[in-house]
């Protein structure tokens, strides 16, 4: 291992590699050297932009807290996040397609009762949710737990705000036994992804914005199904065919549908305008462990 140049490094490097007893980290680390070392024989990378890289994942790192993950804002930008997403949820046709979860879910939000208004309150055009919860076979699964998070009219999660003195814009509810739900709120808005660190001046240098179409998110659990976490997009949104982390796909957009005065769906008597999103969600069966 002497005398390396730029024909000879890749495979040092790889054999350096050989005595690893885990065969997926050695295919893993194999192939994650073959392919960085194509990527700067393919640029010729020059020494400063090499520290400018060093720096730049430096100031990523800086820039991670408790609440804040710029690297995974860095993968969801590289549409990194929903490549992953496609090669692990290769889904039947009739189970509900999967996006990224993002950065503003809490867990264990405060579970409600069917009709609930989770935006206690706040101003916004109120939005009336309702859908149900079925297998991929189309069993209704009661008892299913339905998260749901959203940001309020000028694009902000609660936990961008300092002002709310509880969750707000996201609950847990429970479906019944049709596997219905529902809820009210308001209509969300769409917002830019956090881009006031490293993230952000990759978008800005490479005259990318950082906008997200206006969506509400879903994290849908029942027992024997897989996990699914999703949004539904409006289909009257902006950035429909750019969002900032490549996360809209055709089957999660649907109408926020316009509504006149009158009386919704629950009795609820609105003396404004107001919007109602239907959405029924498939979950795909956990796959059997065979014995
Ligand atoms: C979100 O939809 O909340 C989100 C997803 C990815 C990055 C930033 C925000
Ligand atoms: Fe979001």
């Amino acid at each position: 291992m002497r005398d390396l140049d730029e024909s000879n490094i890749t495979a040092a490097v790889i054999d350096s590699f050989k005595a690893t007893s885990d065969p997926r980290l050695k295919q893993i680390v194999t192939s994650l050297v073959g392919h960085l070392h194509d990527f700067v024989r393919d640029v010729e990378l020059s020494f400063d932009e090499w520290r400018f890289a060093v720096d730049f994942l430096t100031r990523t790192g800086h820039m991670c807290t408790a609440t804040r993950q710029e690297f995974i804002l860095l993968s969801d930008t590289l549409g990194v996040s929903m490549l992953v997403d496609a090669i692990n949820h290769r889904m039947p046709d009739s189970a509900t397609q999967t996006t990224v979860l993002g950065p503003f879910y809490v867990e264990n939000p405060p579970e409600l009762p069917h009709g609930s208004d989770v935006s206690h309150g706040q101003a916004g055009e109120p939005l009336f949710v309702e859908g149900i919860v079925k297998s991929a076979e189309g069993a209704v699964l009661a008892d299913a737990v339905v998260d749901i998070w959203h940001t309020d009219t000028d694009g902000f999660y609660d936990v961008q705000r300092g002002d709310l003195d509880r969750p707000t814009f996201r609950a847990r509810f429970r479906t019944n036994a049709a596997g219905y739900f529902q809820f009210w709120s308001i209509v969300p808005s769409i917002y830019p992804i956090p881009d006031d660190g490293p993230v952000g001046d990759l978008l800005g240098a490479t005259g990318r914005h950082p906008y997200r179409p206006m969506h509400v998110h879903f994290m849908i659990s029942a027992p024997g199904h897989e996990m699914l976490i999703t949004h539904v997009f409006s289909s009257d949104s902006d950035y429909l065919d750019s969002d900032a982390v490549f996360g809209v796909k055709n089957a999660l957009i649907a109408d926020f549908i316009p509504q006149q005065p009158g009386v919704a769906p629950d009795g609820r008597v609105m003396a404004q305008n107001w919007r109602k999103l239907r959405y029924d969600f498939g979950l795909k069966a956990l796959e059997s462990v065979a014995a």
